[in-house]
């Protein structure tokens, strides 16, 4: 690792990799993490050598054939290890129950959210581990280095950082929505200000799109009445990577699988995580729309839903998957005949399976209630074969770039949704190809790099003492 002032430290919960132990061949295998923020990361961190503090909670990650095992990757994955207990509340109740709901407006409002005493022991931990990680990160770095801390499980980190090193140039990254000052106003006053004290407190803030820069900086402006050193970076996919995975057997293994099942029918996919902003059940209430509305569409087209699990263990997220998977069976059981069913579910993490899906649709629908960006909206284009439309929300972070050469759509109406699918549908070929060039084009226009330059730039804009 570099010892000079171009070292670099990626800071987010998840890390790159995680370690299982498999008993019975009794060997220690690394898993690729799943979900947008590793994709997004992995190829600056990569390029630039960073070392990689993240969450560990499983002593499987501890275990010395772990060491060997990342000593060949370039990123130096540093678990920073957190006991399960004091992760649960940190992670479950803080950063997910309550900030995630909070910047995605997922309020069930005469329920939750409840500050009661839980929540503030819940509370007083989240404030321990992010000062955990900042202590790991004030050992790890170098005279100099540049620090790039990533989204709301870490927001009090960067300002934490700044304080213990005034020689580090810190930057972080949201890669969620923000959201306006009244929702924010929802959380009792000393956390929205201890929140955005974190993230101001430690340099430059970035989002992927002005938007959420525009919403963070009116809270900033309404809770802690300052001006906040906001940018905006907006992130892309590894074309290079995806070509690879879509190329590989298990990927072509799962292509052949699906187009069995799909057969010559149009195919529909969403590619998402378990996840309650990402709107799977409007999708689906909206597909049984377009069937109610175009017999004609009946048995010739196929919903292929890849949901892989998320947060199992908050119950909201049990529940959602419940009712995800009923409605869907619902759905199947009403228009299914004995060569068609309607809807094909996978709740499982199968990255091949997902990029087969996304190099099959026709269209591709990504309609989350509100997004920082919508990386899938973005992989799609890069690597389907078959001209297909994409129907996009107006409240993904994407739609700034992708919304031109996309059908829109309000991801909470329902019947606007079946129109736009339809709409996808019968889109005239020579149409399809144009616009699936512009959005080729559009996705493909940014690079991972170009996204983590943007950052390590925002963090050295700063300056420390010892750069200057
Ligand atoms: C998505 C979001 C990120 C978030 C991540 C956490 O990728 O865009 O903002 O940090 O999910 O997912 P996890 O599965 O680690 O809770």
């Amino acid at each position: 690792m570099d010892e000079s002032a171009d070292a670099l430290l990626v800071v987010s919960n998840r890390g790159p990799v995680h370690f299982e132990w498999d008993a019975a061949s009794g060997v220690l295998q690394a898993k690729r993490a799943a979900g947008g923020l590793v994709n997004t990361l992995g190829p600056g961190a990569h390029r630039h050598g960073a070392r990689w503090l993240a969450a560990s909670t499983s002593e499987d990650d501890m275990r010395p054939e772990a060491a060997r095992l990342l000593a060949n990757d370039r990123i130096g994955f540093w678990p920073v290890s957190v006991n399960p207990e004091l992760y649960r509340a940190y992670y479950d109740i803080v950063s997910n129950q309550t900030l995630w709901f909070c910047l995605h407006g997922l309020w069930d409002s005469p329920r939750r959210p409840r500050f009661d005493r839980h929540w503030w022991q819940a509370w007083d931990t989240y404030k321990q581990v992010n000062e955990l990680f900042a202590a790991e990160v004030d050992r790890a770095a170098p005279p100099a280095a540049t620090v790039l801390v990533q989204d709301y499980q870490l927001a009090l980190t960067p300002a934490l950082v700044a304080r213990r090193r005034p020689d580090l140039r810190i930057c972080s990254f949201v890669h969620t929505p923000w959201c306006s000052p009244d929702e924010l106003s929802a959380l009792p006053d000393e956390v929205a200000a201890t929140v955005l004290d974190g993230l101001v407190g430690g340099g430059p803030v970035g989002f992927h799109s002005q938007r959420w820069a525009d919403a963070f900086r009116a809270c900033v402006e309404a809770v802690l009445a300052r001006p906040a050193d906001t940018f905006v970076a907006t992130a892309a996919v590894d074309s290079e990577d995806l070509a690879a995975v879509a190329a590989s057997d298990a990927c072509e293994s799962e292509h052949r699988k699906l187009r069995a099942a799909v057969g010559d029918r149009r195919l529909i996919v969403r590619v998402d995580r378990l996840e309650l902003s990402k709107n799977v059940l409007r999708g689906f209430w909206a597909y049984e729309e377009l069937l109610e509305a175009r017999p004609d569409l009946r048995e010739r087209v196929v919903f292929a839903a890849l949901v892989y699990p998320s947060r199992v263990g908050l119950a909201e997220y049990q529940a959602y998957g419940q009712e995800v998977l009923s409605l869907a069976s619902r759905i199947n059981d009403r228009w299914g005949t004995p060569d068609w069913t309607p809807i094909l579910v996978h709740p499982e993490d199968n990255y091949p399976r997902s990029v087969a899906a996304l190099r099959s649709y026709d269209v591709l629908l990504v309609n989350p209630l509100r997004d920082g960006l919508n990386l899938v909206a973005k992989e799609g284009p890069s690597v389907n074969e078959r001209d297909g439309v994409l129907v996009l929300s107006t409240q993904a972070g994407a739609s700034v770039e992708l919304g031109d050469s996309a059908i829109g759509v309000n991801p909470f109406d329902v019947s606007a949704t079946a129109k736009a699918l339809a709409e996808a549908l019968d889109m005239p070929a020579d149409q399809r190809r144009l616009t699936a060039e512009r959005l080729h084009k559009a996705a493909s226009r940014r690079t991972p790099q170009d996204w983590f330059d943007d950052l390590v730039d925002a963090a050295r804009s700063q300056g420390g003492p010892l750069a200057q």
